[in-house]
């Protein structure tokens, strides 16, 4: 088991990678102090899947489990559910001891945070990730939302959870476009910060699609210790350095709303693709070197990403550029790599430029 602490004060805690940590939730919850009475949100695919094991490791340490479900997809992330959710709680609230387990991928662990920091102005939580995106990003650092029609994660807070546990196994029952979506965000933190991860990446993807449990926790870790040492000099998003974490998702993001979220790409392969943009943005500028570039796009395609676009207009994607809510007065910025292993950010790009690159990716 591999031990990572995200230090934040008071508000620090510990995120664990290895495989069958289910088996020790209990224990390790129990240990935190924070109540004896559970709630886990989840979804009816995983709540069949692990229900079983989590309940019992709860309930050998002494703790009372109570599951509460959701509908499986982004549509999880509404205000609906949320009021749905906390209503549930208060009815069932006669402890005063009650805490949130969010178990599931992004869409639960986001919604269960979002629950936990307003419920009784915030109640303790604990993450168990079960997709390889949320081990390796969403669990870690403590953004928690639900959508608005206007546009995703609107509603929201910052909001830490007092344990982060990454069980290795559950990867086992995803399928294989679920891990290539977790891989999107694994090269971008090797492109961000890490050379190293990603000339690991370039000679073991294959074993992270054979669930080896060495390459899954040696991944794992290596992400989760980058976003932690992001998080911590950038809690709150003020000082303009977890926007390295943006790196693909600018473009990514505006594929993602100019096809409607439920459309052709899930999350990673919209970022694996605003990655193979952003690239050929950072070629054009003179930073990056074209074969940097096409090393990149080698190692999204052997995981089996897309790095075109297809069935959208270049114009079409623009203007759901110029949405984005890093984009101040309209005026564009981007996370650009200068080397695989460091990025630098870049603002007021030629707008001529960035749709060139654009489609080049087509
Ligand atoms: N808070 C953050 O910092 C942050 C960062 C990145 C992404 N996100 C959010 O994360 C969400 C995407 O997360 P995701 O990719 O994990 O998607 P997801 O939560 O929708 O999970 C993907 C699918 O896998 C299923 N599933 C989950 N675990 C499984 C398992 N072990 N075996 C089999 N099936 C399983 C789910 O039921 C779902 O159908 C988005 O809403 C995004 O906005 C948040
Ligand atoms: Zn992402």
């Amino acid at each position: 088991v591999k031990k990572i602490r995200l230090y934040l004060g008071p508000r620090s805690y510990n995120i664990l990678v290895g495989r069958g940590l289910i088996k020790d939730c209990g224990r390790l919850i129990k240990k935190l102090r924070i109540g004896k009475d559970a709630v886990v949100i989840t979804n009816r695919a995983i709540h069949g899947l692990y229900k079983r094991n989590l309940k019992e490791s709860l309930e050998n340490a002494g703790l009372r489990a109570r599951f509460e479900l959701v509908p499986d997809s982004e549509k999880a992330k509404s205000l609906k559910i949320l009021t749905s959710l906390l209503c549930r709680l208060a009815a069932a609230d006669k402890a005063s001891s009650v805490f949130i387990i969010a178990l599931g991928g992004g869409v639960v662990g986001d919604l269960a945070g979002f629950v936990a920091s307003v419920y009784k102005r915030g109640i303790p939580y604990v993450q168990i990730p079960t997709t390889l995106l949320s081990q390796v990003d969403s669990a870690i650092g403590g953004k928690v939302a639900v959508d608005l029609p206007a546009a995703k994660n609107l509603a929201g807070a910052f909001y830490q959870p007092k344990l982060v546990i990454s069980d290795t196994s559950f990867l086992t029952t995803l399928s294989r476009r679920q891990i290539a979506s977790g891989l999107a965000e694994i090269i971008k933190y090797a492109v961000i910060g890490d050379a190293n991860l990603f000339s690991y990446l370039e000679r073991n993807y294959r074993k992270i699609f054979n669930g080896h449990p060495g390459a899954l926790e040696h991944i794992i870790s290596r992400c989760a210790s980058i976003k932690a040492r992001i998080v911590e000099r950038d809690e709150f998003d003020k000082k303009n350095l977890r926007i390295a974490l943006n790196y693909g998702h600018t473009i990514g993001h505006a594929l993602e709303a100019a096809s409607g979220y439920a459309g052709s790409y899930n999350h990673g392969e919209a970022v694996a693709i605003g990655i193979a943009a952003a690239n050929r943005i950072a070629v054009r500028l003179g930073f990056f070197k074209g074969t940097a570039a096409d090393r990149v796009e080698r190692l999204i395609k052997n995981c089996s990403l897309p790095t075109k676009i297809k069935r959208l207009k270049v114009d079409q994607i623009y203007r759901a550029l110029m949405h984005d809510k890093k984009f101040i007065h309209g005026k564009n910025r981007f996370v650009l790599p200068v080397r695989i292993g460091k990025i630098r950010v870049f603002e007021g790009l030629p707008p001529k430029m960035v749709k060139d690159a654009i489609r080049e990716c087509m």
